[in-house]
C-alpha cells in the first residue's frame, strides 16, 4: 500500500463516536441541515448516518484513529528532514512563500466569511458608529480575510493594514479589484522582524501602541517555534493597551498533520510541505501558556515537549487569554466514504491596560 492508500484506508476505517442526543449541549439548536448552518451546532448522535452531511461538529477522533496517528508520528520522526534542508527552509522562509504566491492564483485560500461570527470583535470594529479603528492583519496572504472584512465594513473610519512578509502576496493584494485604499493598505512586513539599522521593526505606517486589533489567521503555524518570542514582542509593541489579538490556526492531530509522509518532519509538530512552506500544529495548553506567560523580560515560557500540566499565568504577563477554544470537526466525503478529523485552535487575547513599557526595552 502506498502512504496515500494507507491514509485513505485509515480515514475509511474511522469510527467517529456518536453521542447520546441528551449530551449535545442544546438539542433544539442541533441543526441537522446543509449550509448555511451555524458553526458548532451539528452533533453526531447515536442513530445518525455519518454520511448524511458533509460535516459534523465537536467530533473527537476514535481510539483506533488516535493509535494510527501516533504510529504515523513515529514514522515521521524516524525520517526527518536533513540538516542541510532544515537550513534551506528555515533560512529564508519568505522565499518559499514568494514561490507559493507566484505558482498559485489569488483564489488559492477560501475567503474567510465566518470572521464576524467567530470573532465578534470584528463585527464591533466594522459597525457604522465604531469610530477610528486600526486593524493589523499579519500574514494576510492574498487578502482572503482583509477583503471580506472590508466588504462588510460600515465604519467610515476603519483602516486595515494587511501585512505579509511575501512581497508577491502583497502584490496580489495590491493588484486585486477589491483593493480599496480608503480602508486598506497592504505592506511587506515580517512579524518576527528584528530592528533594522534605524531601529525600525514595526509595519510601515504604524507606531507603538497604535493598533486596536491584530488578526493572526494561519500565520503562527508558518513560523519556526524559535520565532514565536520575537513575534509576540512585535505584536505587543504595536497594540494599544486593551488591544485584541484574534487567533486561528492548526490544531494538533489535524488530518493535515497525520498525513505527513517521510522526509517532512522538522521538529516536534513542525513540518515542511512539498512546496517548502513550514507548518506547526498547536496544542491548546501550549497556546494558553504562550499568551498568558510571555513577558518582555522573561520571554516565552512554553514547554512544547510537555503541555499536559497546566502552568499558572504570569501575574505580570502583558497579555491575558480571553478565550481559547478547540474547533474539532469531522468532514465527510460521501462518495469515497472518507471520514476526516480536522482540528483548529481559536483564541482571543487581550493586551492588558497599564503603563506602556519603556522605550529601552523596545530593542529586545
Ligand atoms: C497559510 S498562509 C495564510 C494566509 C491568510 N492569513 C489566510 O488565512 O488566508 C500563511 C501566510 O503567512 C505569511 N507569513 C509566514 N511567515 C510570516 C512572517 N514571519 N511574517 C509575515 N507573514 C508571514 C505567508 O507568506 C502566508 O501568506
Amino acid at each position: 500500500m502506498t502512504p496515500d492508500d494507507e491514509i485513505r484506508a485509515a480515514a475509511q476505517r474511522a469510527q467517529p463516536p456518536q453521542i447520546d442526543s441528551s449530551r449535545s449541549h442544546d438539542p433544539s439548536n442541533n441543526l441537522k441541515r446543509s449550509d448555511p448552518f451555524q458553526f458548532g451546532s451539528r452533533y453526531l448522535e447515536k442513530g445518525d448516518d455519518v454520511f448524511e452531511f458533509n460535516a459534523w461538529d465537536h467530533v473527537e477522533p476514535d481510539d483506533g484513529f488516535k493509535a494510527y496517528a501516533e504510529a504515523q508520528y513515529e514514522k515521521q520522526r524516524a525520517a526527518p528532514v536533513t540538516d542541510f534542508d532544515k537550513n534551506r527552509f528555515n533560512q529564508d522562509p519568505a522565499k518559499w512563500w514568494d514561490l507559493f504566491y507566484k505558482n498559485n492564483t489569488e483564489n488559492f485560500f477560501k475567503d474567510r466569511k465566518w470572521l464576524q461570527q467567530e470573532f465578534p470583535v470584528l463585527a464591533e470594529v466594522t459597525q457604522k458608529d465604531a469610530g477610528p479603528q486600526v486593524v493589523l492583519e499579519v500574514g494576510a496572504g492574498a487578502g482572503n480575510t482583509a477583503f471580506p472584512l472590508i466588504r462588510s465594513n460600515e465604519n467610515e473610519h476603519l483602516k486595515v493594514h494587511a501585512c505579509d512578509f511575501s512581497k508577491y502576496a502583497v502584490k496580489v493584494m495590491r493588484e486585486s479589484e477589491h483593493y480599496d485604499e480608503k480602508y486598506m493598505v497592504a505592506d511587506v512586513w515580517d512579524v518576527a522582524a528584528q530592528p533594522d539599522e534605524n531601529g525600525n521593526y514595526l509595519p510601515p505606517g504604524l507606531t507603538e501602541g497604535s493598533v486596536d486589533v491584530v488578526i493572526l489567521i494561519f500565520i503562527f503555524s508558518a513560523l519556526n517555534p524559535a520565532q514565536w518570542n520575537r513575534a509576540l514582542h512585535n505584536i505587543y509593541r504595536v497594540l494599544k493597551p486593551g488591544g485584541r489579538v484574534l487567533f486561528r490556526d492548526y490544531g494538533r492531530g489535524d488530518l493535515a498533520q497525520v498525513r505527513f509522509k517521510k522526509g517532512r518532519y522538522m521538529g516536534e509538530n513542525f513540518y515542511v510541505r512539498g512546496d517548502g512552506t513550514r507548518v506547526y500544529f498547536f496544542d491548546k495548553d501550549e497556546l494558553i501558556q504562550m499568551w498568558s506567560r510571555w513577558t518582555l523580560e522573561k520571554g516565552l515560557q512554553v514547554d512544547t515537549e510537555s503541555t499536559s500540566e497546566s502552568q499558572p499565568a504570569e501575574p505580570e504577563a502583558p497579555f491575558e487569554v480571553v478565550h481559547m477554544g478547540v474547533d474539532r470537526r469531522l468532514l465527510v466525503n460521501r462518495s469515497s466514504k472518507l471520514k476526516m478529523y480536522r482540528c483548529w485552535m481559536q483564541g482571543h487575547f487581550r493586551k492588558r491596560d497599564g503603563p506602556a513599557a519603556t522605550t529601552a526595552e523596545a530593542g529586545q
